[in-house]
């Protein structure tokens, strides 16, 4: 059995957060995507294809924002193990169940840093024929040299910082914050 928090970690583990989006900021943004989408995809039935762990929180809010009938699809990648410095190698542990020939998806992303996941993503979903396919993303990472990615729907362009919370995690904790923020000393 793995432990991700020293006993030490465990009693200030929110102390050092410095808050960047509350939690009525995120349901805030989070509102306005869930309009965009719904009104964009009117008369459609669009695929959520969400990448997981860090967008879990995200699409579970977003989804139910949006109006108009999706389904879900999940996909897993490991870019990152549990450091925070890009490794370059993007792995899929986790494949769509779904065909989405000919479907409209959407691809729902907790945060983009260099882009790499993404670029990678996008040429893997595009090689399998959707009908059209679009990002979402909750947070962009202002970045030197980023791959470039078409981001439709975009909630926050944040600072090179490493940022926690909301789904996203450094070496698995912190996902459940209700908000985000960065870890001070950490860049
Ligand atoms: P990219 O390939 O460099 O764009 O990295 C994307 C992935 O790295 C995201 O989906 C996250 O899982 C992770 N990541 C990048 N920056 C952060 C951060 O500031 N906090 C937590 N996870 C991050
Ligand atoms: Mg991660």
């Amino acid at each position: 059995m793995e432990h991700f928090v020293s006993e030490d970690e465990k009693l200030d583990w929110k102390n050092n957060i410095n808050v960047l989006f509350s939690e009525e900021a995120l349901k805030k943004k989070v509102s306005e995507l869930g309009y965009a989408i719904s009104k964009d995809y009117k008369d459609r039935n669009p695929i959520l294809i969400a990448v997981l762990k860090g967008s879990f929180i995200f699409i579970a809010d977003l989804c139910r924002r949006i109006t108009v009938p999706v389904i879900f699809d999940f996909m897993a990648v490991s870019s990152y193990g549990d450091s925070m410095v890009s490794s370059g190698v993007v792995r899929i542990t986790k494949d769509l169940d779904y065909s989405i020939e000919n479907r409209d998806v959407l691809i729902i992303e907790d945060i983009i840093d260099s882009g790499r996941t993404l670029n990678y993503l996008v040429k893997n979903i595009e090689a399998r024929n959707p009908k059209s396919i679009e990002i979402c993303a909750l947070l962009d990472k202002d970045v030197p040299g980023k791959f470039k990615n078409k981001i439709k729907y975009k909630g926050f362009d944040i600072p090179n910082k490493f940022v926690v919370g909301y789904g996203l995690d450094y070496a698995e904790n912190y996902r459940n914050l209700p908000y985000i923020g960065y870890i001070e000393n950490i860049s």
